[in-house]
């Protein structure tokens, strides 16, 4: 991608870019929809990657290329918000504006490869812009720590791009350690790094969204709504993730339908992440793999945020006898992560998996063996 990304960059502006940097996509573990309520979440990195080469352009203007279409963005990125993928590098430069990192009158060039599927709940957005923001603060010349790279990458996509987005993504993608997964508590973005070595599919069901135009804001409004409403019961309460586990049948008095099942969902899920992370921290994964499908079970069943392509592959996993199955990220289409032993157990439930979706949908879905990765760094020009 590094190459990619310097050649486009040559051949779209004439000139060498002056500095680059890649991130990577990413797949969660477990803790999905915890990240905008304060809880924990517990991400890897994937080998996949986005790399970003920039150099200085005009006072004011951002001109942007991607591998994806090859055509020239130019916007006056202080002034207006380009559509598409460009949004999001201007929401960076915006961002890097905000934080003195860059000039109210900075100019850049900026282009990008990427291998990280768009869609597919691999978070291609968070490795463009933690990429973005890494590769742009090397041209101002500046050392922006990888917690506050994070946060720049966040607010770009929450607060200007208006995806109602937790800080997971930004996340793991700017601290992740190769080897290990990333427990983050979202709420006071403590983290730490855990060794996991277990074997992941990533199926991609193929089934492809945009986080703007799926129900994701709607959940994110839900369950602020819900949020409001058990703060009748316990005032004090600032997150959804914080309201007693045991306290269940409150809860479900408090809240009417959906708020109640997604409410039930947050509450549930934090304590399985926590759980996970404990049991992965000792090795135990097959408990840790019992946690995946009831995970998956939750965010299918009270989050709706599943699809039945999803489903379709984590039936199949438990029933070919993988260790654990969900879907992960956003959902609703995207992929889904298998836990398996071994080696010949990989190969035997690619195959496995591969025929159900066949005989279902009449194609196969795209299935990548995936080692937990290291996150963003600066490329060589
Ligand atoms: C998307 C968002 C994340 C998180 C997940 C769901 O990937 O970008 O912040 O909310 O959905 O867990």
């Amino acid at each position: 991608m590094r190459q990619q990304a310097i050649a486009l960059f040559r051949a779209s502006f004439g000139t060498r870019p002056r500095a680059a940097a890649s991130a990577p996509g990413r797949v969660n573990l477990i803790g999905e929809h915890t990240d905008y309520n304060g809880g924990p979440v517990l991400p890897v990195a994937i080998g996949a990657r986005t790399t970003v080469a920039v150099g200085p352009g005009a006072p004011e203007v951002l001109e942007a290329v991607s591998t994806i279409d090859g055509r020239i963005v130019r916007v006056r990125w202080r002034d207006e918000l380009p559509s598409g993928w460009a949004a999001y590098v201007a929401g960076v430069l915006r961002e890097l504006w905000a934080h003195e990192v860059l000039p109210p009158d900075a100019g850049a060039r900026v282009a990008i490869a990427s291998d990280v599927p768009i869609g597919a709940g691999l978070s291609s957005s968070a490795a463009l812009t933690v990429a973005a923001a890494r590769a742009l603060s090397l041209l101002a010349g500046q050392r922006v720590a990888p917690r506050q790279i994070a946060g720049i990458a966040y607010r770009a996509e929450h607060n200007h791009v208006g995806v109602r987005c937790g800080v997971m993504d930004q996340t793991i993608a700017a601290l992740a350690t190769a080897g290990h997964a990333l427990l983050i508590e979202c709420a006071s973005l403590v983290t730490q790094a855990i060794p996991f070595r277990g074997r992941l599919l990533v199926v991609d069901t193929g089934v492809r969204h945009e986080l703007a135009a799926t129900p994701y804001n709607e959940r994110v409004a839900e369950c602020r709504a819900a949020l409001l409403r058990l703060k009748v019961e316990l005032p004090e309460l600032l997150w959804l993730t914080a309201w007693p586990a045991a306290w269940v049948g409150r809860l479900k008095r408090a809240l009417p339908q959906p708020l109640r099942n997604r409410a039930l969902h947050v509450v549930g899920e934090a304590t399985r992440t926590r759980f996970a992370a404990q049991l992965l921290r000792r090795s135990q994964l097959t408990r840790f793999g019992r946690l995946l499908y009831e995970s998956h079970e939750s965010c299918r069943r009270l989050y709706e945020c599943s699809a039945p392509e999803l489903d379709l592959v984590v039936t199949t996993a438990k029933r070919a006898g993988a260790l654990g199955a969900r879907m992960t990220g956003a959902g609703w289409g995207g992929s889904a992560i298998v836990l398996v032993r071994s080696r010949p157990e990989e190969g035997r439930l690619t195959a496995a998996i591969c025929r159900s979706f066949r005989r279902a949908y009449g194609r196969d879905p795209d299935i990548t063996p995936v080692r937990a990765g290291r996150g963003a760094r600066r490329e060589p020009v």
